[in-house]
């Protein structure tokens, strides 16, 4: 008798508790419902922002990847500090093999036409290294500097055309230049005359 009874019992239980989680479930939703009429009304307060919702589906165009901008290259003022303070961007000098040694500066981007963003489509972007490339290798050069240094052929490729003439007179200065400027190469202190960073695609 006891038996059924604790059955039962157990039966009435078991029914509570998934009325229990019912209900707890329910409940939530109706939460969760609510949750999205607070975020509609969450605003970004500065300036042309107002009326971005940041639950939205549109992203910012200023906070777009790189892949979907058409950015300018750093200005070049040329060591030219008023030219700077003036446009109140751009590099005085470039290149650098270090992150601290190199020019960091904004840049002016552009959305490509087909994306589709909030905001200002025209915008700068803030920490672009002020770095070129230009087709010196680093590999190559030393293959010449190596091979031909006594040539001066590594300086004439580095755009040094000044020294290379003197190294080519003097047959890498009897060897010792030559030598020279290998360990000058290989601790980067002999680099492209443009300025311009080795060019890391091979
Ligand atoms: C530097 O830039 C300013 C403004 O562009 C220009 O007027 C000046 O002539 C420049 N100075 C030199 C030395 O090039």
């Amino acid at each position: 008798m006891i038996k059924i009874y604790c059955q039962q019992l157990a039966l009435l239980i078991l029914l509570s508790y998934v009325h229990l989680a019912i209900s707890i479930q329910a409940r939530s939703d109706r939460e969760q419902q609510v949750t999205p009429a607070i975020g509609n009304n969450a605003r970004v307060a500065a300036g042309d922002n107002t009326n971005y919702r940041v639950w939205g589906p549109k992203v910012l165009c200023s906070m777009l990847p790189d892949d979907f901008l058409e950015c300018n290259k750093p200005i070049d003022h040329k060591d030219n500090k008023t030219a700077k303070e003036e446009k109140g961007y751009g590099c005085l000098k470039f290149g650098g093999l270090n992150y601290e040694d190199v020019e960091h500066t904004k840049v002016q981007c552009t959305v490509f036409n087909d994306i589709d963003c909030h905001g200002p489509r025209t915008f700068h972007r803030d920490g672009v290294p002020c770095i070129r490339y230009s087709e010196h290798y680093f590999l190559t050069t030393l293959l010449y500097s190596l091979l031909l240094g006594f040539l001066g052929m590594d300086r004439f490729c580095l755009g040094q055309t000044g020294t290379a003439v003197g190294k080519l007179l003097t047959l890498g200065g009897v060897g010792v230049w030559w030598i020279v400027d290998i360990i000058l190469l290989i601790t980067n202190r002999l680099t492209p005359e443009d300025d311009s960073n080795w060019n890391p695609y091979v």
